[in-house]
C-alpha cells in the first residue's frame, strides 16, 4: 500500500523479497540503513511458500507413512491406512503460515519499508511499482527464479510443474518425473512413500547428477530397493494427455503411461522484462552477470541468490543477502566461495555434501594428489537402530586438508553442519581425528571417517 508516509528513497532498495532479498533487508536496516523491499507476491519468497518449506513438510509426512507401514519390523504393529492429503496440506500450509507470520513481523520490527507490486528498474537507481517512482543509493536485484520446462512442452492439466505439485490435493497412483535432479528426486521420494509407481526419467547417465558420483551411485541403489523406477541418459520427446492420464514418448519411441507428468527440468533466473538490460546490466541466458562481490558492474546496483549464476538454494541467497548487504555498509566482508555452501536434498535417503567431489578435486589438484575414503554406515550404531544405509565419503588432499565430504543415508542432512566446518577451515582429517563424537550418533560417522582417513579406523575395517 502506497501512503503520504511511505518513503520514496532508500539507502537500499531491493527488488524481490525472497531469501536473498529478504536477508539483504534485515541485515542492511540491522547495519542503520533505510531499507525498501519491493514484492508483488508475498515476503519469503519461493523458499517458504512454494518451495523448500512445503516440500520439506511433504517429505516429513512422507517418512511418517514410511514409519507406518513398516512399524512391524520395529515390533510396533501399525500398518498405514491412507493418506489424506487434505490434512498433510493443511499441515503444511500450517507450518508456512506460521513462519509467514514471525517473517513478517521480523520485517516489521527492523522497519523495513514494504512495497507491495511489481517492480521494474527504470533507472540506475530508481524502481518503479504501480506506477510509482522509488530510488536507492544502492539497488539489490533479488527477482528469484521460476519452475522451467522444455521448448515445446507445455504446463497444464496433467503436465505439472513443483508450483502445482505442491497443491496437490490427491495422490497419483503412478507419476512421470522428468528430470532426476533435485527437485525430481525429492517428488519421487514423497510419492514413492505416499504409495504410487514412480518413474524418473533423466537424460544423465546419473541420478542426482550434480553429485560425487558415488552419492549418485549410491541413491540409485537405495532408490531400485525402495521400487523406485529410473531411467538413466533417457531423454524426454513428447507428452500427450487425456483425461485418462499421459502418455510421454522418449527418445528412442518408448512409451510410459502414468496419471501425471512432473517437469523438474531446472529453474530459471526471473529477469525477463524487468528492465535490466535496458540500465546495461550484463545478463548471460537470463542470468544476472556480477563480480565475485556480486556487483553487476553498473551504478550501485548489486545481485543476488537465484539469479546469480550458481547454486540456486535458499541459503546461499540467505547468505548472499547479507554479504551483500554488509558490503553496502562498507564492512569488506570475506567473498562467498561456492563450493563450501553445504547442499542437501532431502529424499530418503538424504543426499548432503560440501566441497569438491573427487572428479573435481582431481582436476584441481591432481589425480595422485588426492585421497578419498567411504566409511560405511554399517559399522554406525544410530544408522543401525534407524534401519538406514549409506555412507560418508571423504575426499582430501594428500598430507593437507579435507576437500570434500558426501553423506547418503536417513538424517545425513542434519550431519552438513560440521562437515561445513571441517571443509571451510581447511582441517587435515588428522585434526578432526581427536575430536570425540557422541555415541550413539550418525555424526559419530563422520568422526570414525576422520578416523580412518587419519590412519586410525576404530570401527571399520582396515
Ligand atoms: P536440477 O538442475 O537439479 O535437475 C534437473 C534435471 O533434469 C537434471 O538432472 C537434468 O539433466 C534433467 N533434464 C533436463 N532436461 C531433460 C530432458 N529433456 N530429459 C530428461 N532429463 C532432463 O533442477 P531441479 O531439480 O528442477 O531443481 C531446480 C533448482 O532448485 C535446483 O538448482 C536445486 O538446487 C533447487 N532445489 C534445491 C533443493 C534442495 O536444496 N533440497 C530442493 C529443490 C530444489
Amino acid at each position: 500500500m502506497v501512503s503520504e508516509s511511505t518513503p520514496r528513497s532508500f539507502d537500499v532498495l531491493i527488488l524481490g523479497g525472497g531469501s536473498g532479498g529478504y536477508a539483504a533487508a534485515l541485515r542492511a536496516s540491522q547495519l542503520g540503513l533505510q531499507v525498501g523491499l519491493v514484492e508483488e507476491a508475498k515476503v519469503g519468497g519461493t523458499c517458504l511458500h512454494n518451495g523448500c518449506i512445503p516440500t520439506k513438510a511433504l517429505l516429513h509426512a512422507a517418512e511418517l507413512a514410511d514409519n507406518a507401514r513398516e512399524g512391524e519390523k520395529y515390533g510396533v504393529n501399525s500398518t498405514l491406512e491412507g493418506i489424506d492429503m487434505l490434512k498433510v496440506n493443511s499441515y503444511k500450509q500450517g507450518v508456512i503460515d506460521r513462519l509467514y507470520r514471525g517473517l513478517q513481523g521480523l520485517v516489521k520490527s527492523r522497519k523495513v519499508t514494504v512495497i507491495e507490486g511489481h517492480g521494474r528498474l527504470v533507472g540506475p537507481d530508481t524502481v518503479e511499482v504501480n506506477g510509482e517512482r522509488y530510488t536507492g543509493t544502492n539497488i539489490v536485484l533479488a527477482t528469484g527464479s521460476y519452475a522451467r520446462s522444455l521448448p515445446g512442452l507445455e504446463i497444464g492439466g496433467r503436465v505439472i510443474t513443483s508450483d502445482q505439485a505442491l497443491g496437490m490435493e490427491w495422490v497419483p497412483q503412478r507419476a512421470i518425473v522428468l528430470g532426476g535432479g533435485v527437485i525430481g528426486v525429492e517428488f519421487a521420494s514423497v510419492w514413492k512413500s505416499f504409495g504410487a509407481d514412480v518413474t524418473i526419467v533423466e537424460a544423465l547417465p546419473h541420478l542426482a547428477p550434480n553429485e560425487d558420483e558415488a552419492l549418485s551411485k549410491g541413491l540409485e541403489r537405495a532408490f531400485r530397493k525402495r521400487g523406485i523406477n529410473f531411467k538413466l541418459g533417457a531423454r524426454f520427446q513428447s507428452v500427450t494427455q487425456s483425461d485418462a492420464g499421459v502418455v510421454v514418448t522418449l527418445e528412442g519411441g518408448e512409451t510410459l503411461e502414468a496419471d501425471i507428468l512432473l517437469v523438474a527440468v531446472g529453474r530459471g533466473p526471473r529477469t525477463a522484462d524487468l528492465g535490466y538490460e535496458e540500465q546495461g546490466i550484463r545478463v548471460d541466458r537470463g542470468f544476472v552477470l556480477t563480480d565475485e562481490r556480486l556487483h553487476t558492474g553498473v551504478a550501485n546496483i548489486y545481485a543476488v541468490g537465484d539469479i546469480v549464476p550458481g547454486l540456486q538454494l535458499a541459503h546461499r541467497g540467505f547468505g548472499q543477502g547479507i554479504f551483500v548487504a554488509e558490503e553496502i555498509a562498507g564492512l569488506a566482508p570475506q567473498a562467498i566461495v561456492e563450493s563450501n555452501i553445504p547442499r542437501v536434498t532431502y529424499c530418503d535417503p538424504e543426499v548432503a555434501s560440501v566441497g569438491l567431489t573427487e572428479a573435481k578435486a582431481a582436476e584441481q589438484y591432481g589425480a595422485d594428489k588426492i585421497q578419498a575414503l567411504e566409511y560405511n554406515l554399517g559399522g554406525n550404531g544410530k544408522s543401525q537402530i534407524l534401519g538406514t544405509t549409506g555412507f560418508v565419503k571423504l575426499v582430501r588432499v594428500v598430507d593437507g586438508p579435507v576437500v570434500g565430504v558426501h553423506m547418503l543415508g536417513a538424517r545425513v542432512g542434519e550431519q552438513i553442519g560440521e562437515a561445513q566446518l571441517i571443509v571451510s577451515w581447511d582441517a587435515h582429517p588428522e585434526d578432526v581425528a581427536p575430536l570425540i563424537h557422541a555415541h550413539p550418533t550418525q555424526n559419530e560417522a563422520l568422526g570414525e571417517a576422520h578416523l580412518a582417513l587419519a590412519g586410525k579406523p576404530l570401527h571399520a575395517h582396515d
